[in-house]
């Protein structure tokens, strides 16, 4: 069985003393009865990776970089490569996320990359993938996340390293929840590409976590759906109460 997975993206949030404050009241509000239930992960911004990678220490929750090159050394000024996080010890990075593709113009192809350099460096991949609200009411929803995993997935063996976020754009920071149907509906669908384009095996492996606008208020019923192993947090992932809240609930609701 998947275990759920409760992560983080602080984004670009906290000064040094509000991340060590979270990250050292997150470390004394986890216990071991967290561990075996529910994954978490913290994706901090770089200049905090070595403050949470101590406080992860006790091994009660993860920490992931928010992105990376698509190269791995080189005058690249301002970037930070795969082999770097691989050699600070970061375990998860987030691609791919939709504020990365609006603001840098990250494409497909670029996220492509990125993923080969994680892998290559043993850092696990979250991909992010999801549609514009555009896109949703014109009906192509599933056809732009086919074409987002054919685009970052291309020439990669899909396995159980890899988790995808499902991320519908509007529904970022907006307020705007997708149902728990319709994210059962894109999760479901994500699934199936995956045992397609790899095996039931690793399809029923690989964790498909939803993010937007996720809160304590609607995490049991999102969780509960059948595909939605877990949440890509971004606002209600700042508040440490608000976070340990909804890996409360993630503990209890189960499917
Ligand atoms: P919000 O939870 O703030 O909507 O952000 C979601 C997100 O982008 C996580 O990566």
């Amino acid at each position: 069985m998947r275990k759920k997975i409760i992560a983080g993206n602080w984004k670009m949030n906290k000064t040094f003393s509000d991340a060590e404050n979270f990250l050292i009241t997150l470390d004394e509000e986890l216990s071991e009865r967290y561990l075996q239930r529910v994954e978490v992960i913290v994706c901090t911004p770089y200049p905090y990776l070595e403050l949470a990678f101590d406080q992860a220490d006790s091994g009660k929750f993860f920490v992931g970089a928010q992105d990376i090159s698509s190269h791995d050394f080189g005058a690249y000024t301002g970037e930070v490569s795969a082999p770097m996080l691989h050699s600070m010890g970061a375990d998860y990075c987030i691609i791919g996320h939709s504020e990365r593709r609006k603001y840098h113009q990250e494409t497909d192809e670029m996220i492509n990359q990125k993923l080969k350099q994680l892998l290559e460096n043993e850092i696990k991949p979250i991909l992010c993938i999801g549609e514009t609200i555009t896109e949703r009411e014109n009906g192509i929803t599933k056809k732009i996340i086919k074409n987002q995993l054919e685009g970052c997935c291309k020439g990669i063996e899909l396995d159980e390293r890899i988790t995808i976020a499902y991320e519908p754009i509007w529904a970022i920071g907006t307020g705007k929840t997708a149902t728990p149907q319709q994210a059962q509906e894109i999760h479901a669908f994500i699934r199936d590409w995956i045992a397609q384009n790899s095996s039931t095996r690793i399809a029923e492996d690989i964790a498909i976590l939803y993010g937007g606008s996720m809160k304590p208020k609607n995490t049991a019923e999102l969780l509960q759906q059948k595909d939605i192993d877990g949440g890509l947090i971004g606002g209600a992932s700042l508040k440490i109460e608000i976070f340990v809240e909804m890996i409360d609930i993630a503990i209890t609701s189960q499917k």
